[in-house]
């Protein structure tokens, strides 16, 4: 019998993946002064063990900013790098790479957790005040929010920089892939977006212009990364909005990102209106997988799908029907963090349990060996 795709390793410059299964970026408001906590441990530690390809840690701010909360994750100074190389050491552990992705939350910055309500902060004293969000132009998120105050020419250098710099920390706790947020409203994407980008110098106008300051930053990021270490992009593919970002739109980007030496492009959506992660709009399994798809194809360049992909026939199946290379699962990892020994019973591999760490796998093998379940109630 042939081996499912899903459990086919997949090589990016240096790095091998073991298999396709990659846990999607996810906040976890719960960071002091940017710097992770045990909870963030506890959380990779549930996936970790679990047989992934690759673990994500969450958008982490390249400057204090640049945080979407109070609570989220930042790379802007070195005393952040020991909590992270920790959580490096721990998918290593396991046999599992560790990746990072680096943003700025731009206009979207200085909001509150999800839990209670995301919405901008409202006060201006205490202990989590709120801050001035900036983007490429004073357009807010949405009628009523604080207006973001425009970025100069050489703030917008001095961003290009704190990437740089954030990427040379995530090199020194030791991450194997670094992975560019140019996603769900926040700064890059909103330099991208016509919907909130009005700028009518050398960032804003027309198509390429909004390019500029996405490939500024991949540019130099990729050049401070190393040549064997590959490089992710994160996009809103689309924005869902009239006017705002489409399907090709975002394939333009993809092949100009391509020609800068971004290896992998994780599509993902929306974001320009409304809350990134907390969006009420209805959803259906695998939704932004047309995205991934269409990039693959047209811009010839690999892709990650993500977005409700839920089971294992349907992560296989994307990858057969050539959609995507990568499988990014977020939610669903949450409740079963131990999903791909699911998939490897459900796509019938020789040894399922081997998925696992052995501390767990040698028991569910030997348990598999012995139980008869013909008496079954
Ligand atoms: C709690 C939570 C936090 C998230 N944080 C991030 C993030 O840091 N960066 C990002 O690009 N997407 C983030 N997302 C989006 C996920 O990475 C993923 O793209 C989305 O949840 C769709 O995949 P899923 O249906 O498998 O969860 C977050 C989603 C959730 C639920």
């Amino acid at each position: 019998m042939s081996i499912p795709l899903l459990f086919t390793p997949l090589t990016l410059r240096s790095l091998t993946l073991r298999n396709r299964v990659v846990l999607s970026p996810m906040c976890q408001y719960q960071a002091v002064e940017g710097r992770m906590q045990d909870w963030h441990y506890q959380h990779h530690s549930r996936f970790a063990s679990g047989g992934l390809a690759l673990g994500f840690v969450e958008a982490t701010g390249v400057t204090r900013d640049g945080r979407i909360t109070h609570g989220c994750t930042g790379i802007w100074e070195d005393a952040q790098v020991p909590a992270l190389k920790r959580i490096v050491d721990l998918y290593h552990q396991y046999g599992a790479a560790c990746g990072i992705q680096i943003g700025h939350a731009g206009r979207r910055a200085s909001a509150e957790r999800p839990w209670d309500g995301a919405a901008p902060i409202q006060r201006h004293d205490g202990p989590e005040p709120a801050w001035q969000r900036v983007g490429p132009s004073d357009v807010p998120e949405r009628a009523g929010y604080p207006a973001p105050r425009a970025l100069t020419e050489s703030e917008i250098a001095d961003l290009v920089e704190a990437f740089v710099a954030a990427t040379g920390r995530a090199l020194a706790a030791g991450f194997d892939v670094l992975e560019i947020h140019g996603a769900h409203g926040y700064l890059i994407h909103s330099f991208f977006s016509p919907i909130s980008n009005r700028r009518t110098d050398a960032f804003g106008g027309t198509r390429d212009k909004r390019m500029h300051f996405p490939l500024l930053v991949a540019e130099a990021v990729r050049a401070a990364w190393p040549a064997d270490k590959p490089l992710f992009y994160r996009t809103s593919s689309v924005d869902g909005v009239e006017g705002g970002v489409t399907v090709e739109d975002t394939v333009a980007l993809a092949q100009a990102l391509k020609a800068r030496g971004i290896d992998l492009l994780d599509c993902s959506s929306g974001g320009m209106s409304g809350p990134a992660t907390l969006s009420s709009a209805k959803i259906t399994p695998g939704y932004q997988v047309p995205y991934a798809a269409a990039v693959r194809r047209q811009a010839n360049l690999p892709t990650m799908a993500v977005g409700a992909i839920l089971e294992p026939r349907q992560a296989e199946d994307i990858l057969v029907a050539g959609d995507a290379d990568l499988i990014a699962i977020g939610r669903q990892m949450i409740a079963e963090p131990h999903w791909l020994y699911r998939a490897a019973l459900a796509l019938g591999q020789p040894d399922p349990a081997a998925v696992l760490s052995k501390y767990y796998g040698f028991y569910l093998a030997r348990r598999a060996s012995v139980l008869d379940l013909a008496d079954r109630p």
